[in-house]
């Protein structure tokens, strides 16, 4: 085991009515802290890199990182834990390839916003080469609103995913799972107060129907732990109207055609808020250590909430 595809991660989790966790990673401390969950839990990981994670942490130290988790769990834990390395959002035929070349194991060309043609000629340049190297490939269809890779988009340019192109979509690029738009979207500002959030089963059951046995992933599945918002806002932080994708739909989605959910905001609300009161109740402490290790352990115990609460993966590795 160590680093793998996904490939037989999702097989097992379409079979058991469960998905696999992908949570974003960017430091040291949000890799242990995911890794240490999915140890405690037995969960198979996905752990996954964006552009703005590969520019801010660069992609050889977060390759490196991810390795000596696995290694750490294997010494230290005696257990394999199955980690798939993937790209998230790649945007361009070159950084796919970059990552396909530097270790990865998964990548998702994001041409989402391109036309039909487009999106899938690009798709298909990816699956081509990511094939060649043992490599898989998510790919989509639909736009999520919300911020992406710094690029905001509105809920009026998000659109859902029409179901009626997806088998032609996957037949023709020959991409391994597919990212669908069924009201999900990224950041942590994903509804408005006072509103009841619904997912879109119906477009998802139709999208399963025409597509059997194939895994589908959701974006922008951050639940928004409103413990969270409320421990940043009350350090001086400002983020009315955080609201998120609620657990039940999730473990929903989990149940039927979805393999893999893509979680970062909750992680990074973890973060910062642990941070920000560790800084209030102690302003005289300078040492990132003493407010990175309570950090650490709050993505733990968030990680460890959704690997048994919403995704079902536990014991599953
Ligand atoms: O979907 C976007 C992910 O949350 C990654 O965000 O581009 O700020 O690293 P990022
Ligand atoms: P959230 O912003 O809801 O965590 O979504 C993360 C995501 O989709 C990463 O690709
Ligand atoms: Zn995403």
């Amino acid at each position: 085991m160590g680093i793998v595809t996904s490939t037989e991660m999702f097989k097992k989790a379409y079979n058991g009515g469960y998905a696999i966790g992908a949570f974003n990673v960017n430091n040291m401390e949000i890799i242990q802290g995911i890794t240490a969950a999915a140890i405690e839990e037995k969960a198979p990981l996905i752990l996954q890199v964006s552009k703005g994670a590969r520019s801010y942490a660069n992609h050889i130290y977060l390759m490196k990182l991810i390795e000596a988790a696995v290694e750490d769990a294997e010494q230290n834990a005696g257990f394999e834990l199955p980690i798939c390395v993937h790209l998230d959002h790649g945007d361009s035929f070159e950084i796919c390839k970059s990552c396909i070349d530097g270790g990865f194991t998964s990548v998702m060309i994001d041409a989402s916003s391109k036309p039909f043609e487009e999106n899938i000629a690009l798709t298909k340049k990816v699956v081509e080469y990511a094939h060649a190297h043992g490599v898989v490939v998510e790919a989509e269809l639909g736009t999520l609103a919300g911020v992406e890779d710094e690029v905001n988009v509105s809920a009026e340019d998000s659109s859902y995913t029409r179901a009626e192109d997806v088998q032609e979509f996957v037949e023709r690029t020959g991409c391994d799972s597919l990212a669908i738009a069924i009201g999900t979207s990224h950041g942590a500002y994903k509804f408005k107060p006072g509103t009841n959030p619904q997912l879109r089963f119906d477009i998802l059951e139709d999208v399963s129907n025409r597509l059997p046995g194939f895994p589908i992933v959701l974006h922008g599945a951050s639940s928004v732990p409103q413990q969270f918002v409320k421990m940043i806002n009350e350090n001086g932080g400002n983020m009315p109207g955080a609201i998120g994708v609620p657990e039940d739909q999730l473990r929903k989605a989990a149940s039927m055609a979805v393999c893999k959910i893509n979680i970062d905001s909750d992680l990074r609300l973890a973060m910062t808020g642990t941070i920000r009161e560790y800084m209030n109740a102690h302003p005289d402490h300078f040492d990132p250590r003493q407010y990175l290790k309570p950090a650490r352990e709050n993505i733990k115990a968030i990680v460890q909430h959704k690997l048994v609460n919403v995704l079902g993966c536990n014991g599953k590795a």
